[in-house]
């Protein structure tokens, strides 16, 4: 992948700037799609700072977010933004969610920033530049599977699709040591990228919730997934695995494809 010419600080000073209005702003709270799908003032109002001045960063680079109307997904250079990733938590004063921004290079996540406000935690990644948390190099845990703690969650929009992932986090579990469930995808695959989880799978996702974290795995010498695509899909949610090692994404591949030989959803 040749390298463009973009100032990750610059990203993480606006992502900075955004993540304040987590801390500070009244939560005026609307119902989006089923029971435990929300939205917040904050959320657009982080959406539409981020959006603007992501675009002056990059000159000719499209937006796609999570509270955007409209998606683009052909575009060149794409930032694909979760304004509040981990809404529900947000909503419930629970301090665990984070801005996550990915840009989006000729189809695959190419730089990263994920950062949780209430710990003033800024995690990011340029594609062969390495992982950062807080200025500091991160790498994935070495941790084998026995000893591992998963990171999951069970399709909370669409619950239809819960059935196989309990089964998957059964197995998972009676073979590792924990497991947990915190709310905020991007946040737990940063999470994996410093070494504090060492194993994911959710079974639908969109792409705001990885688009930012997968480049900080990658770039801390972990395994992201797409399950059965060989692109980052840009318009459809999808399902997604991770590990540390090379050996661990083996066997949670090896348990993920037994109980879900194909994802009901895809077309
Ligand atoms: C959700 C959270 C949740 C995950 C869902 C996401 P949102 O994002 O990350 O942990 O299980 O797949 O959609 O709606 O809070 O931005």
């Amino acid at each position: 992948m040749t390298s463009i010419d973009i100032d990750i600080l610059k990203v993480t000073e606006l992502v900075r700037e955004a993540g304040k209005l987590l801390l500070d702003r009244p939560k005026e709270v609307m119902q989006k799609g089923n029971n435990s799908n929300f939205v917040t003032s904050c959320d657009i109002a982080v959406e539409q700072l981020l959006s603007a001045k992501l675009r002056d960063l990059l000159p000719g680079s499209l937006i796609i977010g999570e509270e955007s109307e409209d998606n683009p997904s052909n575009g060149e250079l794409l930032w694909v933004i979760d304004p509040i990733d981990g809404t529900s938590n947000f909503i419930r004063d629970m301090g665990l969610s984070v801005i996550s921004v990915g840009l989006v290079k000729d189809g695959e996540p190419y730089l990263g920033v994920v950062y949780q406000p209430y710990r003033d935690e800024m995690f990011y990644a340029k594609t062969g530049e390495g992982a950062y948390l807080n200025g500091e190099r991160i790498h994935v845990s070495d941790r084998d599977f026995a000893h591992s703690h998963l990171c999951s969650a069970m399709s909370l929009y669409d619950k239809r699709y819960a059935p196989p992932c309990f089964r998957i986090i059964d197995r998972v579990y009676q073979e590792s040591d924990d497991l947990r469930r915190l709310g905020t995808a991007a946040m737990e695959l940063a999470y994996m990228a410093c070494g504090r989880v060492e194993l994911y799978f959710e079974i639908r996702i969109f792409p705001w919730d990885a688009a930012g974290a997968i480049p900080i795995i990658r770039e801390a010498g972990g395994i992201v997934e797409i399950l059965y695509k060989d692109k980052f899909p840009l318009d459809e949610p999808f399902a997604i695995l991770g590990a540390n090692t090379p050996e661990n994404f083996a066997r949670l591949k090896e348990i993920v494809t037994e109980e879900l030989p194909e994802v009901p959803y895809y077309s």
